[in-house]
């Protein structure tokens, strides 16, 4: 669908993840043809520099990180629709400038590409400036705070500026084609509504799994840790995609209202159903300790946990959910594992096995039914499970080229006015009052957490976390 006239004001514009993603990602949407050729993309930032010394940054990234020729025919169209503001996020100067660039009538967004230490000044310098107004839209990038009370803090300093509606917080999992596809396969089908719940489902597991380590970002990454960068924002949504009620329309507020009654529903986690993990150099690798350049480190790079729901659908039925750096695989997936049938009438076969449906989120996107049938041949009754497997590339005849990247969706979305695959503040809110006493508890044990191997599958803790419930974790692999 394409979009109004907008003007996009990107702060940090010379960052890394505009350079990597949201510049790379709007060219793409631009050769879709899904952004108007009068629409204007303003870079803002520090760095002192005009229009075209922006443009030849931009076309370098576009070409990087994009994979784009040099002489694309499209990549000049796309630049002209660039420009470049200086700004002093903290003071007065160039703020002028941008308004004089904005145009009336046009759809006016604001990216917070920015360290969330400066998203309270932009803010208020939007509104001073009389820039921003009541129809204008801002983007805010994780981390939304670092623990409840400065989420809160956050959501209070824009609300000084931007109603709720006004305010579009990223979680660039929400973005992904198949994170999306969640819904489509459980609200767009009959089959698996109905054994949607704890008296069929025996447990779900949910997977991130990384090869990367945090070589590079360590300074960022060792103040958070996997429960901070992954487990309160991705995992979350991820968890609260598979666990939610069916929403009464793929509307905005009813999907948001959903997720936050899953989040409100989570219940504690015991200190003993948590696993914790930090890899360790294997001689190839590098370890957590030198990636991170902090020797007394405890961060953890790997966590393992029970996560239960407490309500009507999921009462008995845990989720574990683990996500770790520099593992075994990159692969990200989520198994609905189902109970056991109640009574076989195979005697002389073995029993039948549960039936298990695996989404794969990343890569190799598609899903998997594993199914009971019977082994061919003259040898009586014997059973055999088979995966109904389906990979989206093949069915739809897509390479994974022609997928949207996360961000140019969401980009998009912003534009649109759409709000359904952006968080609300009471939901963060939320998912941050569930995770505070977690990592209080961590700070308060004093534990270190369990050694791993680079490119294991992680700690034997956290097979053990299964193990004793009579659960096997799936193996990690792409
Ligand atoms: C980011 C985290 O939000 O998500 C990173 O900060 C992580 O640590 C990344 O690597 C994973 O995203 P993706 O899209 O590669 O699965």
């Amino acid at each position: 669908i394409p979009v109004d006239d907008f003007d996009l004001v990107i702060f940090g514009a010379t960052g890394d993840l505009a350079q990597r993603k949201i510049l790379p990602g709007l060219y793409r949407r631009f050769v879709a043809g899904q952004i108007p050729a009068t629409s204007r993309i303003i870079g803002a930032a520090r760095t002192e520099q005009d229009d075209a010394a922006f443009r030849a940054e931009a076309a370098k990234a576009v070409q990087e990180f994009g994979g784009v020729a040099a002489d694309d025919p499209h990549l000049k169209q796309f630049l002209d629709l660039l420009g470049y503001t200086p700004i002093d996020a903290k003071g007065d100067g160039g703020w002028a400038h941008l308004k004089s660039r904005m145009r009336p009538g046009a759809v006016h967004a604001f990216y917070f590409s920015v360290a969330p230490a400066l998203f309270g000044d932009i803010a208020s310098r939007l509104a001073s400036h009389g820039i921003a107004d009541e129809n204008s839209r801002i983007v805010v990038e994780k981390p939304f705070g670092r623990d409840l009370e400065t989420a809160r803090a956050l959501n209070a300093t824009l609300a000084c500026h931007f109603r709720e509606e006004q305010i579009y917080r990223i979680d660039h999992y929400l973005g992904k084609e198949t994170v999306q596809n969640l819904m489509a396969v459980r609200f767009a089908n009959i089959l698996f509504e109905p054994l949607w719940n704890s008296q069929y489902v025996d447990h779900v597991q949910i997977t991130v799994a990384e090869t990367v380590g945090v070589a590079g970002r360590g300074s960022y990454y060792d103040k958070s840790g996997a429960i901070r960068d992954m487990v309160q924002n991705h995992m979350m949504q991820l968890l609260c995609l598979i666990a939610m009620e069916p929403p009464y329309h793929f509307d905005p507020n009813a999907v948001r209202d959903e997720k936050l009654k899953v989040i409100r529903a989570l219940q504690p986690v015991e200190p003993g159903d948590i696993v914790r993990g930090q890899y360790q150099a294997d001689g190839k690798s590098t370890g957590y300790i030198e990636d991170s350049e902090n020797p007394d480190s405890r961060t953890e790079s790997y966590v393992a946990m029970k996560v239960c729901i407490s309500n009507w659908r999921w009462q008995g039925t845990p989720f574990y959910l683990r996500t770790g750096k520099k593992l075994r695989a990159r692969t990200s997936e989520i198994a609905i594992v189902f109970r056991e049938p109640p009574h076989s009438i195979f005697d002389d076969s073995g029993a039948p096995k549960a039936n298990e449906l695996v989404i794969r989120l990343q890569p190799n996107e598609g899903m998997n039914l594993k199914v009971m049938i019977k082994e061919p041949g003259p040898g009586g009754m014997r059973l055999v499970q088979v995966p109904l497997d389906m990979s989206f590339a093949d069915a739809l005849g897509a390479d994974g080229s022609d997928m949207p990247d996360a961000y140019e969706r969401l980009i998009m979305d912003v534009i649109r006015g759409n709000q359904t695959l952006f968080m609300r503040g009471d939901e963060v809110e939320a998912a941050w009052a569930w995770t505070d006493p977690i990592i209080a508890a961590w700070e308060d044990s004093k534990r270190r957490p369990e050694p791993y191997d680079a490119g294991s599958s992680g700690p034997e803790e956290a097979l053990r976390l299964l193990h004793r419930d009579n659960r096997r974790w799936r193996e990690i692999r792409a």
